[in-house]
């Protein structure tokens, strides 16, 4: 599978939020994510549909939308409304994991199913056979910025373990500190989804940033 790297707008410049989308487009990443913050299931607010009501029209690349609320079912419609290619919810935060899935999937888009560090690999397993996307995190989502959790990989290789066996079309994200340090170790774990917030918007130099992150995996 082609490696696909997503800029986290979490880790740029909210004055100019229409430049560094296309900031990020130039410098050649493949999607958007767009982290979405509840204050509830992560202790952080980040922004929600009117920024993206606003931003949405910028973005020309596929729309990567992480969830990180309580319930998220409450919210599928209303992201899909707004161009979500993809939507990502927590394993942990919805009651019916399948009826969220089956809801983005009613609206003719893609489902990715998150879990947290310390949720194991086996909660998400029934689920395979209808996702399109696993996203394990590699940091405690809350905040951009942090450091990459070590001990994820080894989850990373049973995801991608299990992925396998179902010879199902499923992409393996990866999110939180992804830089030249850990995408060597997420790829080899058998990542092939990179979100990358701070490294590729801190950069001096963007797109250079980008292929360098490229040329590892
Ligand atoms: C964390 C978010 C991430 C975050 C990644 O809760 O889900 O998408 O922006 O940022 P970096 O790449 O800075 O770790
Ligand atoms: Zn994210």
């Amino acid at each position: 599978m082609d490696i696909i790297v997503s800029a986290s707008l979490l880790a740029c410049d909210f004055s100019n939020l229409a430049f560094e989308i296309k900031r990020a487009e130039d410098a050649g990443v493949d999607w958007i994510h767009y982290d979405v913050m509840d204050g509830m299931f992560v202790r952080n607010i980040s922004f929600g549909e009117p920024l993206l009501k606003s931003v949405g029209k910028s973005i020309t690349i596929p729309i990567d939308v992480h969830l990180m609320i309580c319930d998220p079912i409450r919210y599928i419609d209303n992201y899909a409304d707004l161009g979500a290619d993809l939507i990502t919810f927590h394993y942990e935060a919805a009651d019916d994991p399948q009826a969220v899935i089956d809801k983005i999937h009613s609206r003719g888009i893609k489902a990715g199913i998150s879990i947290k560090p310390a949720t194991p690999v086996s909660a998400i397993q029934p689920f395979l056979k209808s996702v399109d996307m696993v996203l394990v995190m590699t940091v405690n989502p809350g905040f951009g910025g942090q450091k990459f959790i070590p001990d994820t990989l080894e989850k990373i290789s049973e995801v991608r373990y299990l992925i396998d066996q179902t010879e199902r079309d499923i992409r393996l994200q990866v999110d939180g500190g992804v830089n030249l340090e850990t995408a060597g170790l997420l790829k080899e774990s058998g990542a092939d989804t990179l979100v990358t917030g701070t490294y590729a918007f801190k950069a001096n130099d963007m797109p250079e940033a980008v292929k360098l992150l490229r040329e590892i995996v």
